[in-house]
């Protein structure tokens, strides 16, 4: 059996490496090993709960208000001993995080090959997202196998001059995920969802982090966001915050008092999925969201200047709005307002993945090791445009199935 070690340490990792992690568990010619750094921690722990994964190595680094260097030197150093125990005959890393850099920078000071789940997804621009562009394109430069999620991303990685033989178009595993937990007849563990969705109000999914927005972009978001439900009293808005300080410290003053903002702790993936599938719209600078989102026919508009994922872009469903209250409150007026708009966005689209992306990542692994033939790349054009669950409570009435 052939020993692949799966590193993540941040909530959309553990998501995203879920389904992976699932698919290798059930293979008999490989054994996976998970080593967590936990650059999160609670966010983290959710997640692993919810997949029923128990890590092999949890390097426990997560400090409140780290830096990036902190993060980076510790997780190296963790890494190195996790490394030289297990001994892997490969590592797989996700995304674009400061642990997936990490996890491949360790994995090749000992050459051990590395394959990159979510590969080739690019803005060109080094410094947005931030550090995150960076540490994609750098994972990419110490990786043997690319993931790519989308043809695009694939075609990225052949500019960039990496062989061809070496990319697979897999789909994004997000959407295993997201159709391992989303359901019609699901029962939220949170029971003040069912509040937020029977008061039959039209509710606003919000969720920030980034840290180029940290400051004052995230304050004018939050105040054109007040606004909004100054204005619209059946606009409700359910924003879990994210752990971050930073993130925190503004929302709570400025929502302060508004009895239809609710700012809940970060929601465990399966309540989250679900609320989003009846959500109205989706307010967001979260990558996972955009992808996530289009494939449940929910409009996104895109808290950011530019985006890695310009597939729902292009599809119609996603929206880039930027930061400035005045061009945010605009987007989100538009779309309570204009039924023909909000519907040309909610028309559910799915660029981003079948639910097989996991399967034929194991593929292309047996591929790798001589065990199996190459697989079939994902094609966006085979999939049924439908949502998975019923649409959002709209007390304008017009929704449809
Ligand atoms: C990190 C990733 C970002 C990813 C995001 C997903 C880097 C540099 N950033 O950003 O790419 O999109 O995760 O959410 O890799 N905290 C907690 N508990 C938690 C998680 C975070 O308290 O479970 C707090 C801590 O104070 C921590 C801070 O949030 O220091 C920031 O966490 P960090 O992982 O450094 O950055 P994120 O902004 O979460
Ligand atoms: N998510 C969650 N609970 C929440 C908010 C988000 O499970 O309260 C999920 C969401 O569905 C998505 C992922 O977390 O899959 C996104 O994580 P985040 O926004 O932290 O990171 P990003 O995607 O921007 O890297």
């Amino acid at each position: 059996m052939k020993k692949i070690l799966i590193v993540f340490g941040t909530r959309p990792e553990a998501i995203k490496m879920a389904p992976v992690v699932g698919v290798l568990k059930h293979s008999k010619y490989f054994r996976p090993v998970v080593a967590v750094t936990a650059q999160h921690r609670e966010m983290l722990d959710q997640v692993l709960e919810l997949f029923g994964i128990v890590p092999d190595y949890d390097l426990d680094i997560m400090r409140p208000r780290q830096t990036l260097f902190e993060v980076t030197v510790r997780a190296l150093q963790g890494l190195e001993k996790v490394l030289q125990e297990a001994g892997p005959d490969l590592v797989l890393v996700h995304g674009d995080t400061t642990t997936t850099f990490v996890g491949a920078l360790s994995a090749f000071y000992f050459q051990i090959p590395v394959g990159h789940v979510e590969a080739g997804l690019r803005t060109g621009n080094k410094y947005a997202p931030f550090p995150e562009e960076m540490n994609r394109r750098l994972t990419a430069a110490l990786a043997d196998l690319h993931f790519a999620p989308t043809a695009r991303a694939a075609e990225a990685l052949k500019r960039e001059g990496i062989d061809p033989e070496k990319i697979f178009v897999t789909g994004n595993t997000v959407i295993d995920a997201l159709q391992a937990v989303v359901r019609e007849d699901y029962q939220f563990t949170d029971g003040r969802l069912y509040r937020f969705l029977e008061e039959g109000k039209r509710v606003i999914l919000v969720t920030t982090h980034r840290r180029e927005n940290w400051g004052e972009p995230l304050r004018q978001v939050y105040r054109a966001l007040r606004r909004v439900v100054e204005q619209f009293e059946d606009v409700a808005v359910v924003f879990p915050v994210h752990r971050n300080p930073v993130v925190r410290e503004a929302a709570e003053e400025i929502f302060a008092g508004l009895n239809r903002v609710h700012l809940l702790e970060p929601l465990p993936y399966a309540d989250f999925a679900n609320l989003m599938a009846r959500s109205y719209l989706v307010l967001t600078d979260s990558g996972g969201l955009q992808e996530e989102a289009p494939s449940l026919g929910k409009p996104v508009l895109v808290l950011r200047e530019v985006t890695e994922r310009p597939e729902a872009l292009e599809a119609g469903t996603v929206r880039l709005v930027g930061t400035a209250e005045e061009r945010v409150f605009g987007e989100v007026v538009r779309l309570l307002t204009d039924e023909a708009a909000y519907y040309r966005m909610a028309s559910a689209v799915n660029p981003y993945g079948d639910g097989q992306a996991s399967r034929r990542i194991l593929e292309a692994l047996l591929y790798h090791f001589g065990q199996g033939p190459r697989p079939e790349p994902f094609s966006p054009k085979v999939l049924a445009s439908t949502s998975f669950c019923a649409p959002a409570q709209n007390s304008s009435g017009g929704e449809e199935e």
